[in-house]
């Protein structure tokens, strides 16, 4: 658990889901069901975080694990994947997304022993590319088409040591 000026970064609790739900629907176009979330919630909750204030959950971050190919050299891996990051408006800039992020990153790698860590990210989302960049996150690569309504995603990742 970590304190930043009123603000408590924390492991989720399934008791936070709902308000994680409503936070998802009102910032991403990406949404899923319940049991979606209560299914990543169950494999890797060590990585799944939330922020909070006065007791309101205002943004979350949840993550799972794979296996691949490295994005950086030629060889067989697990990395983590960052599946949804999101802080309510109200809360934006004042360092919350970077610090789940940091906190997720730290359990993939030594809870879940990750490697590196990829997401995909909207080409249009300016914001969030700027986030991940200051992180240390490279651009891999366009894929195209990736989002419903046919936007190319930027595929990103870190290395870990
Ligand atoms: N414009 C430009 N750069 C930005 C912006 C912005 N609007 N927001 C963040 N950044 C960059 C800046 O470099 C910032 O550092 P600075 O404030 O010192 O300049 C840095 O990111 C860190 O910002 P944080 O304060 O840690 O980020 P915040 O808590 O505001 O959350 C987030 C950023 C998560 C992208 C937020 O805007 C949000 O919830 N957006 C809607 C949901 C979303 O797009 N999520 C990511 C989708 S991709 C995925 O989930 C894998
Ligand atoms: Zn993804």
């Amino acid at each position: 658990m970590t304190e930043l000026q009123g603000f408590v970064v924390r492991k989720a609790d399934p008791k936070d889901i709902p308000q994680i739900m409503r936070i998802n629907l009102e910032t991403l176009p990406e949404n899923y069901p319940e049991y979606f979330f209560r299914d990543i919630y169950d494999r890797y909750a060590k990585a799944f975080y939330v922020v909070e204030t006065q007791g309101k959950v205002i943004g979350y971050i949840m993550c799972r694990m794979e296996g691949g190919i490295s994005n950086f050299g030629l060889r067989w891996m697990r990395r983590g994947h960052i599946v949804s990051v999101a802080v309510l408006p109200d809360f934006r800039r004042q360092g919350l997304a970077t610090e789940l992020i940091k906190q997720s990153m730290k359990a993939m790698e030594k809870d879940y022993n990750a490697k590196e860590i990829i997401l995909e990210v909207r080409m249009t989302n300016i914001p969030a590319i700027q986030l991940y960049e200051k992180l240390g996150f490279h651009k891999i690569r366009i894929l195209r088409s990736y989002y419903r309504n046919g936007e190319d995603a930027q595929l990103m990742a870190i290395k870990l040591q």
